[in-house]
């Protein structure tokens, strides 16, 4: 397989803006992180404290191996919005035991643990994380349950609409814990506190439950409630203790002493599992690339619209910058290939450029042939879209852009998507975005998602209304349409930054472009504790 031979100058003017760019984004990103690491604040975590408890990542460090890597997800979830940054729950990847396991947890010290949209937004991903790739489900359960905070200014119709919201979208996760269960993938709950009401279920549906003593407390109605239900008076500790249930009622099958007791029995039932990976490991020499990561600062111009060549990024994630690239001289703006990362053979797929119908016909015959083989593929998003305008439609664009979201969303291999420019309208779809099942999509810090570029967006409502006054024969105002267009714009531009993706988690979190290479290494294997098999039918025909 050959090399790749880069053309870049580290040294050159462009190189350094484009490294300068990056580098205050990735501060901004780093800021929202540390105020994520700090949960509920200074207040909380010192009350967790004199509880003699852990913050949740304390918790964390004790369950994972020792040096073994932890990939979080969606870190900054929330950002932006009326909830906190990180949402108050962590999820992530790790290895405990040996076993690479999904691990998502409370952190107690944000509204008690109480599911907020965004808590159940990333319960949900995690889950769906664990299913898809067949990760043994662990859970750090301390929860008020339900948010119970009323939202200001609200009709009563918006409150409803709020209720209805959580039965239909948060309520899925008890469904969801007990159907990877059904798919033999071990669940396993850990109650370092609180879990009320609907939080009871957490541990009612895992397969695995392990109680502190006099900390665990799980009951459907706390003593408030069954006072007023039915006149009785309890305490919490005989209502629903680790102690009552490790005895009397059977939730609890391990009872531990105290939060490390629980951590060390929570290392140990992974133990027990007799797990094994379905899919093949690393076949493929996983030597670094030729190439510094550090040169990945500085590859993406701060203008999305300016040509970059793919080959560059590709050649400094996978296994010694090798690149056996696939019908090369055919459909130049769309870069296909193979090549392995971390030793795990993938196929690649990259943008150079706007995707033209030769491009469309390429991606659909090279994902058949990634599916032929069962190999995973990488898609590498910095899209404007599909070509526009009378020659292309007249020449089928459509049917030949519709070939490639045919090939994307029939594929049956695992896809993992890094969109490291722009990623606009269908050319999201075609590149594998988060609605494709795609196993795992991260940003860099320079993407953009939007149905279509900023201006381009503004520009077409500007047409739009100016076509209806001419309908009409009202006079158009060209004052106001221009300050409507101006504002549509900056308001467009802002809703398509990384960082308003990730904090409504549409993708599983920004990273920083030198990680990239780690990142898919950590995701590729954890594609591999399921099958990895590509679609059956018909076998590839050009097209
Ligand atoms: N929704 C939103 N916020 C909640 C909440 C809920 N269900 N439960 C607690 N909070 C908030 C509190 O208002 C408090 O906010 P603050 O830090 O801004 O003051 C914070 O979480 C911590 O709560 P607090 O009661 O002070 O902490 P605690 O550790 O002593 O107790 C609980 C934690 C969970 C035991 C207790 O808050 C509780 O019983 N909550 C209600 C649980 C419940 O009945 N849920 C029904 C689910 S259907």
């Amino acid at each position: 397989m050959e090399r790749w031979q880069t053309s870049i100058d580290p040294d050159s003017e462009s190189f350094r803006t484009n490294r300068e760019a990056m580098g205050a984004l990735l501060k901004d990103v780093e800021e929202q992180l540390e105020l994520a690491r700090a949960g509920g604040g200074e207040r909380s975590v010192e009350r967790l404290r004199s509880r003699g408890k852990m913050m949740v990542r304390e918790r964390l460090e004790l369950l994972l191996d020792r040096d073994s890597p932890f990939l979080e997800l969606s870190p900054l979830a929330g950002w932006g919005t009326d909830f906190a940054v990180g949402g108050g729950f962590v999820t992530g990847i790790g290895v405990v035991a040996n076993v690479e396991c999904m691990i998502a947890g409370n952190d107690p010290t944000v509204l008690g643990g109480a599911i907020t949209p965004i808590v159940g937004k990333k319960i949900d991903r995690a889950l769906e994380i664990s299913r898809l790739n067949r990760l043994p489900y662990i859970q750090f359960v301390e929860s008020a349950g339900a948010d119970l905070r009323p939202r200001g200014g609200g009709s009563p119709e918006d409150e409803m609409r709020r209720q209805l919201g959580h039965f239909a979208e948060s309520g899925r996760l008890f469904h969801d814990i007990t159907e990877l269960s059904a798919m033999r993938i071990p669940t396993v709950s850990v109650v370092f506190g609180s879990s009320t009401a609907g939080g009871a279920y957490q541990p009612g549906m895992s397969d695995y439950n392990i109680f502190i003593r006099g900390r665990s407390k799980v009951f459907l109605g706390g003593p408030p409630l069954v006072k007023m239900a039915t006149g009785e008076d309890s305490d919490a500790e005989e209502l629903g203790g680790a102690e009552v249930h490790a005895t009397k009622s059977g939730l609890a099958d391990y009872l531990a002493e105290d939060e490390a007791d629980a951590l060390r029995m929570a290392r140990s039932v992974i133990t027990h599992l007799n797990w094994r990976k379905l899919g093949p490991g690393p076949s493929m020499p996983p030597d670094e690339p030729l190439y510094d990561r550090e040169d990945l600062l500085g590859l993406l111009p701060v203008d999305l619209r300016s040509p970059m060549d793919i080959r560059e990024v590709i050649g400094r994630i996978v296994d010694g910058s090798r690149f056996e690239e696939f019908k090369p001289l055919y459909g130049p703006t769309l870069v296909t290939g193979w090549a392995s990362i971390h030793g795990f053979p993938v196929g690649i797929l990259g943008n150079n450029g706007v995707l033209f119908l030769d491009e469309s016909q390429k991606a659909a015959q090279f994902i058949q042939l990634c599916n032929q083989i069962d190999v995973p593929i990488i898609f590498l998003q910095n899209i404007t879209g599909y070509i526009v305008g009378k020659v292309y439609e007249q020449g089928g664009i459509v049917k030949e852009g519709s070939k490639m979201i045919n090939a994307v969303s029939n594929s049956k291999v695992p896809h993992i998507t890094v969109i490291i420019g722009a990623s606009y309208g269908a050319g999201n779809y075609g590149m594998s975005g988060r609605a494709y099942d795609t196993r795992f999509v991260f940003t860099w810090p320079t993407a953009k998602i939007s149905v279509m570029g900023p201006k381009q967006l503004a520009g077409v409502m500007s047409i739009v209304r100016r076509a209806a006054a001419a309908r009409t024969g009202e006079e158009f105002n060209e004052a106001q349409d221009a300050m409507i267009t101006a504002g549509v714009e900056e308001f467009t531009e802002k809703a398509s930054l990384a960082l308003y993706a990730t904090g409504r988690v549409v993708d599983d979190g920004i990273i920083d472009p030198r990680d990239t290479r780690t990142v898919l290494g950590i995701t590729l294997s954890a594609c591999h504790s399921n099958e990895v098999k590509g679609a059956q039918g018909y076998g590839v025909y050009r097209m």
